[in-house]
């Protein structure tokens, strides 16, 4: 049987319950996952209640509400409120998601939040995506042009940017990379729904001349190929998206290239 060694203080802990709202008649339980580098602690798991009848209908409001109102050390990123910064995604009731669309009203019972899975983590919900950004920038998000560059508008046919449609929205939270088995075993070669979604974004993107070295690129046992079309990626998007489309039709040009 494999036997596994845990880094020391990675095992998660029972911490502190924090005291319920006075007077409240509708109280709901939260759980929520805190680990903080700088006191040598194992990380562990606080109990908060909120009274709900005082509460926004979002997870990112209860988790505001608790920062503001209960504990001032609770750590978690957010900014736009409105899905679209991806800067509050963490693993709520067992999926990856945006806590500012995901209503409190979509989970039965308490609340359990943790930070995205399978990333070191920064503090408390923050986990650290410095490798995540640097795979992004690896697949040249951007448009190589040499020839034909227009001096002003650059203009498509609405057939061409209709093929954006479904790529162009993704707002890098990485869920969907978090949620995938192969990113958690090879995250560290396999560059991951996320970045993958974005490859392709430029590939057909009609204005783009890097086409070949951009495929060039990919064309590696494991950058490209350990997706092995689990689509856990496109089950948790948050934007609907369908990462596991995107390396389907990479994968296709591939074959088409070579023949
Ligand atoms: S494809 Fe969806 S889940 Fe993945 S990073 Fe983009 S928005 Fe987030
Ligand atoms: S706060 Fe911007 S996506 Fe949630």
């Amino acid at each position: 049987m494999v036997q596994f060694t845990l880094p020391k203080n990675s095992q998660i802990k029972t911490g502190k319950t924090w005291p319920k709202p006075e007077g409240a008649k509708n109280v709901r339980k939260f759980q929520i996952y805190r680990w903080n580098p700088d006191d040598g602690k194992n990380p562990q798991v606080d109990t908060y209640f909120l009274d709900m009848d005082a509460c926004g209908p979002m997870v990112l409001d209860a988790l505001i509400k608790i920062k503001n109102e209960v504990d001032p050390t609770l750590t978690f990123r957010r900014s736009c409120r409105e899905g679209i910064c991806g800067s509050c995604a963490m693993n709520i009731d067992g999926i990856n998601t945006l806590a500012c669309i995901y209503g409190l009203d979509e989970i039965s019972g308490d609340v359990k939040i943790y930070p995205l899975p399978h990333m070191p983590v920064v503090k408390d919900l923050i986990p650290d995506l410095t490798h995540f950004y640097a795979q992004h920038a690896s697949i040249m998000p951007w448009l190589e042009t040499k020839t034909n560059r227009p001096a002003k508008e650059w203009k498509q046919s609405i057939e061409d940017r209709k093929k954006l449609d479904g790529l162009y929205e993704c707002v890098m939270c990485a869920s969907c990379s978090t949620s995938c088995p192969s990113y958690w075993w090879n995250g560290d070669r396999y560059l991951g729904p996320a970045a993958l979604l974005h490859a392709y974004r430029w590939i057909i993107d009609s204005r783009d001349e890097a086409t070949g070295e951009r495929l060039d690129q990919l064309e590696d046992p494991f950058k490209l190929y350990r997706c092995h079309t689990i689509m856990n990626c496109a089950k948790t998007c948050p934007k609907g998206l369908n990462p596991a489309l995107a390396i389907a039709e990479i994968k296709k040009m591939m074959v088409d290239r070579a023949v």
